[in-house]
């Protein structure tokens, strides 16, 4: 019997500390023998968002406890690990150099390969730890720093069609939290507090809606509603606000994914392609509602990542760990951080006033 790969994946972008062992199955979709994440959530909460030093620091207590964690759930002894994974970018620099560090420590100790993993890919490739999936795919990558549409060509091959001008769709709904005056990390709430609340009740704007292809933009969004939080007052307006704003995303997301399927099948024409979303905001149930009924309609196969592992998670490094080992892409040992990495990396740069769509 041929030995089974099996990979350690190493996830500190942010404010997760997270250390998973993924083995491979002849089956095509891996088995995840362990995915420890530990959220940070009281360390940053009474700050109203992540402070990176605390963040690094939060890092470096915990690290070598949530490894320990992981090795002991999957139930394999370490000699076994073929490969360690650890993500490299995007994120803050303070973080990643502690995961980063640690992965290449125990490569070098374990005398196995290290890989480098953007955190972006392991967003992109994360339901194929659960589900078949071929390339070319199109992908909407929506998490807290980045709101991208791309079509996956293949491992560490992405063509960007569509990205945010400026606020990323989580940051959007973090922001929009703050001012409803809920409690960090807001997003997730926020979804809560729209369901008990009249989504008709304020017509917000929809930036660039029918302009730039499928590129987006939440930031007008946000300063509308800074302005009506300063005339509401009772909480039924706060349930109703976050209403309309989930509403307003949820019909920005339905027009600017139909514009990013035409955008795909000009250069893809398969009869039924697969559409995967992607990154923490895909754990929004509206949102994934949405996107399954227009995937219906233009005969896309919607795929999204298990609850679980929409958020940032080791699990996801592993999995693109895993197609990297397979190809023999490993890094040395002085691979540096990078705070920037993105997916595209021929794609323009889109942010800021004065952008040209
Ligand atoms: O992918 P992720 O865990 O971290 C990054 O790589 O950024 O995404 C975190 C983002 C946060 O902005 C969070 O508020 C948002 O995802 N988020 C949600 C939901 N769950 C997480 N946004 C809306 N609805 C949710 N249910
Ligand atoms: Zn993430």
């Amino acid at each position: 019997m041929s030995k089974k790969t099996i990979i350690l994946g190493i996830e500190s972008s942010c404010d997760e500390t997270a250390v998973s062992i993924i083995e491979d199955s002849e089956s095509g979709i891996p088995k995840i023998l362990s995915n420890i994440i530990s959220s940070q959530v009281d360390v940053h909460k009474e700050f109203g968002g992540v402070v990176p030093d605390l963040a690094a620091r939060s890092h470096l207590e915990k690290i070598d406890l949530i490894a320990k964690k992981a090795i002991k759930e999957s139930g394999i002894h370490l000699s076994k690990v073929s490969a360690i994974a650890a993500t490299a970018g995007p994120g803050l620099i303070v973080c990643l150099t502690v995961g980063l560090n640690f992965g290449k420590a125990m490569a070098a100790s374990l005398n196995i390969p290290f890989i480098g993993v953007n955190h972006l890919e392991g967003h992109a490739l994360s339901p194929k730890l659960h589900s078949k999936l071929n390339y070319p795919y199109l992908l909407l990558l929506i998490s807290g720093g980045h709101s991208q549409y791309l079509i996956v060509n293949g491992l560490g091959n992405y063509k960007r069609i569509g990205t945010t001008i400026d606020d990323a769709l989580g940051e959007a709904f973090d922001k929009t939290a703050k001012l409803l005056g809920i409690e960090f990390p807001g997003g997730p709430q926020l979804e809560k507090f729209a369901k008990k609340g009249d989504p008709n009740k304020f017509d917000l704007p929809k930036p660039i809606i029918s302009k730039g292809g499928c590129n987006l933009s939440f930031a007008g969004l946000k300063t509308a509603i800074l302005r009506i939080t300063k005339k509401i007052k009772t909480n039924q307006e706060k349930f109703d606000l976050a209403a309309s704003f989930q509403k307003t995303i949820e019909e920005i997301l339905y027009i600017k994914t139909k514009v990013a399927f035409q955008e795909f099948r000009k250069i893809n024409s398969q009869d039924e392609s697969s559409f995967v979303v992607a990154g923490g905001v895909a754990a929004n149930k509206g949102i994934r509602e949405k996107l399954i009924t227009v995937s219906k309609e233009n005969n896309f196969k919607s795929i999204f990542p298990d609850l679980k592992l929409c958020g940032d998670n080791a699990a996801m490094i592993a999995m693109v760990g895993l197609e990297k080992y397979k190809v023999k892409q490993f890094d040395s040992l002085d691979l540096a951080a990078n705070p920037r990495l993105q997916l595209d990396e021929n794609a323009k740069f889109l942010k800021g006033a004065g952008v040209k769509l």
